[in-house]
């Protein structure tokens, strides 16, 4: 394995007792690190190198990381609609793996399916056209049963597409834009990255107590007294995300995993799970030079059913599921004053029909005895599971019999989600516009609806709790 030092953030430390008497969050103080702004690459004929490498995780100690390039995590690709894409990923790892560009509609042999993972010193060629709308995308490894450890150490980056569309927006941009990828990790004694799911953990999902930001551990980064467009990734192997900001102030939502919603919310928290993403605007213009604000990952009652968790909380590691996790600290470094910024009519989505699906699809999620099943399967590699005629409309409906929550994940189509019965029995205001992955509960049941009309070929759709995915809840799916 390579050991190479490249990222100094211990010495760039800056210790919170630093920032004076104005904290506005409450947790023990913990050394923060500058969050790594990761370079933004475009896409047309770059290489993408996995490889592992050591970085700074915490105070002086290091991890071996696993990514994409020489950063904490992988570098940003971005990309315009109508563009090309032209990567090449090449494999220096000593395993195999696969990347996938989660929420992009890409032809089949573009998409990262497990069985065309390559092995070490082996290169895969992506060629694509980028279709999809603006929005806040992904990507990260996808081989088969290692998927989950893959990304927890970094195997991930985020993935932006533009378009003259959002363009004409005139939303905050170049230092006013900022973007992260939240990961939570267990760290040992020397500072190395612990990824072991143990037997209820096999059950739950694997829990760090460490807050990660773009690969930096208890991130820190300097702001405006301004408004900022924040797009923020859940890339945790299974930790629901409850954002918020540390003062309970209100932020602006305007899009999710497919892009921009048709109108912004307002809210003072969001739910997000493994691979769903949030687009917001945070306005810093009322905070005080010279102190934080913290975001966060709020404490909630873990959605778990029966008897499990313990006084109702989840049973993993220091920070279980639904445990308070401070994410990225933002320090008011500097005052200035604008005029502000109104936010212009988004543009409108257009709602699929109901009545035009040619059929509805059940698909029923359930782990028990230690294994997770969809329909009562478990994944292969080689299994069709269902089958979809290209141009056709669907309703597909999720139903949870488990005791666990499932952030489910279909790959190739982006999709509107029609109801949720059961459980929380509504359409969360952050779950608007178009979603690739969506949170259901136990005892919950949602319809999604979605069209078929991309790319032929074999998709797959999956439980994006990546303990979960690699045990092999997971199904193939043709569209044909
Ligand atoms: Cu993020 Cu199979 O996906
Ligand atoms: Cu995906
Ligand atoms: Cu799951």
């Amino acid at each position: 394995m390579q050991r190479r030092h490249f990222l100094a953030m211990g010495a760039a430390a800056t210790t919170a007792a630093a920032l004076g008497s104005r904290r506005l969050f409450a947790s023990p103080a913990a050394v923060r690190h500058p969050l790594w702004l990761p370079p933004e690459l475009r896409p047309n004929g770059i290489t993408l190198r996995a490889n592992a490498h050591a970085i700074t995780s915490g105070t002086g100690t290091t991890g071996t990381a696993m990514t994409l390039g020489d950063g904490a995590i992988g570098p940003t690709i971005r990309m315009r609609r109508g563009e090309r894409a032209r990567i090449t990923l090449d494999n220096a790892l000593d395993e195999e793996t696969i990347l996938h560009w989660h929420g992009l509609k890409v032809p089949e042999v573009a998409d990262g399916h497990p069985r065309f993972a390559i092995g070490t010193g082996a290169k895969y060629e992506y060629d694509f056209e980028v279709t999809d709308r603006a929005g806040t995308y992904w990507y990260h490894a996808h081989p088969h049963h290692r998927t989950g450890e893959q990304v927890y150490r970094g195997m991930a980056g985020l993935l932006l597409v533009d378009d003259d569309e959002q363009d004409a927006l005139r939303l905050p941009s170049g230092a006013r834009e900022l973007s992260v990828l939240i990961q939570d990790r267990r760290l040992d004694a020397d500072g190395e990255f612990v990824f072991n799911p143990v037997m209820h953990e096999r059950m739950e999902g694997f829990f760090g107590d460490v807050g990660f930001g773009n690969g930096t551990p208890n991130p820190r980064h300097e702001v405006d007294s301004a408004l900022y467009r924040l797009r923020v990734v859940n890339v945790t192997a299974s930790r629901i995300t409850r954002v918020a900001l540390s003062t309970g102030a209100p932020m602006t939502l305007i899009g999710t995993d497919g892009g921009l919603l048709a109108s912004p919310v307002t809210l003072t928290h969001l739910d997000l799970g493994t691979g769903e993403r949030a687009d917001l605007l945070v306005d810093f213009s009322q905070v005080p030079v010279g102190s934080s604000v913290m975001l966060v990952s709020q404490e909630f009652p873990p959605p778990y059913r029966g008897g499990m968790g313990m006084m109702g909380r989840g049973m993993t590691g220091a920070k279980p599921q639904g445990a308070p996790l401070d994410l990225l600290e933002f320090a008011v470094t500097r005052k200035v004053t604008e005029r502000p910024y109104v936010l212009p009519a988004l543009p409108a989505i257009a709602r699929l029909d109901p009545g035009t699906a040619s059929r509805t699809r059940e698909f029923r999620f359930d782990s028990r005895q230690m294994r997770h099943f969809i329909n009562g399967k478990e994944w292969e590699m080689e299994r069709v599971d269902e089958r979809v005629p290209f141009g056709s409309t669907e309703i597909w409906r999720f139903i949870n019999d488990s005791n666990f929550p499932h952030p489910v994940h279909m790959h190739e189509v982006q999709f509107q989600i029609l109801s949720r019965t059961g459980g929380r029995n509504a359409i969360m205001p952050w779950e608007a516009g178009w979603k690739d992955t969506a949170l259901l509960f136990p005892g919950e049941t949602i319809d999604v609806i979605a069209e078929f009309n991309a790319h032929r070929g074999l998709f797959l759709m999956h439980c994006h709790n990546l303990v979960h995915e690699d045990m092999g809840m997971m199904m193939n799916y043709t569209i044909e």
